[in-house]
Order: structure tokens, then C-alpha cells, then sequence
């Protein structure tokens, strides 16, 4: 008899994020692999106060990969500018519980900001250790990159940590190029140059 080979090897089983659409752009409901439900969309000004207290329930580590730097707290003035993109150049997105805009807790945000080129994007993301490894930074940096294509960006780049393994990785899965900028010892420049657009996954 032909030996079976275990499914796992035959298939990716890994779960899935459950994905769907809703009304409005970039509006999604998500069912995470631990079964928790959010709604992926873009930010409003309403988070500013969901923002800065997420903040607070960072680790130094987290807030260290994120931000580069050390910080103590977020102050509102910054709270109130991250949740008020500027639709021109700017673009974020969080993953919420499934309440209003105010009362829901964020769990993860991914934003980019178009450089002064106007041709490329720096991006910034986190998604909260509580949330990590269900591949929601990896959806969240595809809407991102699909954002960036329609704005027919040239390349979307960010700066990370070189101990920031996970963002490392991640960037290097969606095709990103890494580098050593000169003068920022301890960052690596990660890049993409951007394709034709295609359609949304
Ligand atoms: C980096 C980060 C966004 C990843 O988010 P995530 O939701 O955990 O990522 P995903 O579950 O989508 O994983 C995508 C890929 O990232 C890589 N990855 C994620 N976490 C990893 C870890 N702890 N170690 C190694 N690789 C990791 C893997 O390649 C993974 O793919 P795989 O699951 O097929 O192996 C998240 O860890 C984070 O927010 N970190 C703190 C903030 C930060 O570092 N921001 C980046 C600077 S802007």
C-alpha cells in the first residue's frame, strides 16, 4: 500500500485571517486564527484617545521597534496628528475592535507618508504583541503596498532596527530589499520598488 504522507506536509494548514469586505474603502472584518473579530479601516480622529492609550500598554520594546527611539508616553498633540492623515499624502490604517471609532481599543496601525520626491513612501507599522504572528502585519502591509500602487508610488520604504528580526523578515517575504544606510549605524533601510498595479487579494 502507497504510504500517506501527513496533510501538514502536503499543505500549507497554517489558519488563516477570515476576511470580510464591508462597505466604505478599505473596510474589512477580520476574524484573526485565535478567533478574535476586528474591523480593519482607516483611522479617524475619533482613535486619537484609543492611540494614546494603547501607547501605554506597550512594552519599551515594542514602542523601541516602532518608534527607534525610546518614549515615555504619547502626547496628545502627537495622538491627534497620527489620527488625522492628511488624505493627500498620508495613509493609515488600524485594526479596531468592532466598536465605534472612540470607544474601540486599536490593535494594530500601518501608515504611510508620501516623501518630499512625491515619488515614494515611508512607512510605519505595529501590531500589539497580543495580536502578533496571525499574519495580520503581513494583510496590513499588503493594503498598504496596494494603497501605494494606486497612489502609482515609485518604491515604499522604512527604516527598522537591525535586531527587529520580525520586520526584517516580514519585509524581506513581500519582496523588500534591505540595506545599510550610511551614517544611521544600527537601522537597515528596507525598500520596494512598486510594480504596475494589480488587483486587491
Ligand atoms: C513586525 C510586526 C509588524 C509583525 O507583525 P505580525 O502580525 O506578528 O506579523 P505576521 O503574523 O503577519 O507575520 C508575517 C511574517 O513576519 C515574520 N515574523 C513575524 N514575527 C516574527 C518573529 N517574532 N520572528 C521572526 N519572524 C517573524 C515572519 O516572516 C512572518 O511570516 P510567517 O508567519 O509566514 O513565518 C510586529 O511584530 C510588530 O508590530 N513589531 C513591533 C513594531 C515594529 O517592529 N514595527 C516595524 C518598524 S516600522
Amino acid at each position: 500500500m502507497q504510504a500517506v504522507s501527513p496533510i501538514s506536509s502536503r499543505f500549507d494548514r497554517r489558519p488563516r485571517i477570515r476576511r470580510q469586505r464591508l462597505a466604505g474603502r478599505w473596510r474589512e472584518r477580520l476574524r484573526l486564527p485565535d478567533g478574535r473579530e476586528l474591523i480593519l479601516r482607516p483611522i479617524e480622529p475619533a482613535d486619537a484617545s484609543a492611540l494614546q492609550h494603547g501607547f501605554g500598554l506597550l512594552t519599551p520594546e515594542e514602542i523601541r521597534m516602532r518608534f527607534l527611539h525610546p518614549m515615555k508616553a504619547m502626547p496628545e498633540s502627537m495622538a491627534r496628528r497620527l489620527a488625522n492623515p492628511d488624505p493627500k499624502r498620508e495613509f493609515a490604517l488600524v485594526a479596531a475592535e468592532p466598536l465605534p471609532p472612540g470607544q474601540a481599543l486599536i490593535g494594530a496601525v500601518v501608515r504611510a507618508s508620501i516623501d518630499a520626491s512625491g515619488e515614494g513612501a515611508e512607512f510605519a507599522i505595529l501590531v500589539a504583541r497580543l495580536l502578533a504572528r496571525q499574519g495580520l502585519g503581513r494583510l496590513l502591509m499588503q493594503r498598504l503596498l496596494h494603497w501605494a500602487r494606486a497612489k502609482r508610488l515609485r518604491r515604499v520604504y522604512g527604516d527598522v532596527l537591525e535586531e527587529n528580526q520580525a520586520m526584517l523578515a516580514l519585509a524581506r517575504s513581500l519582496g523588500f530589499q534591505l540595506r545599510h544606510p550610511p551614517c544611521e549605524p544600527g537601522l537597515i533601510r528596507v525598500e520596494l520598488e512598486l510594480g504596475p498595479a494589480r488587483a486587491r487579494s
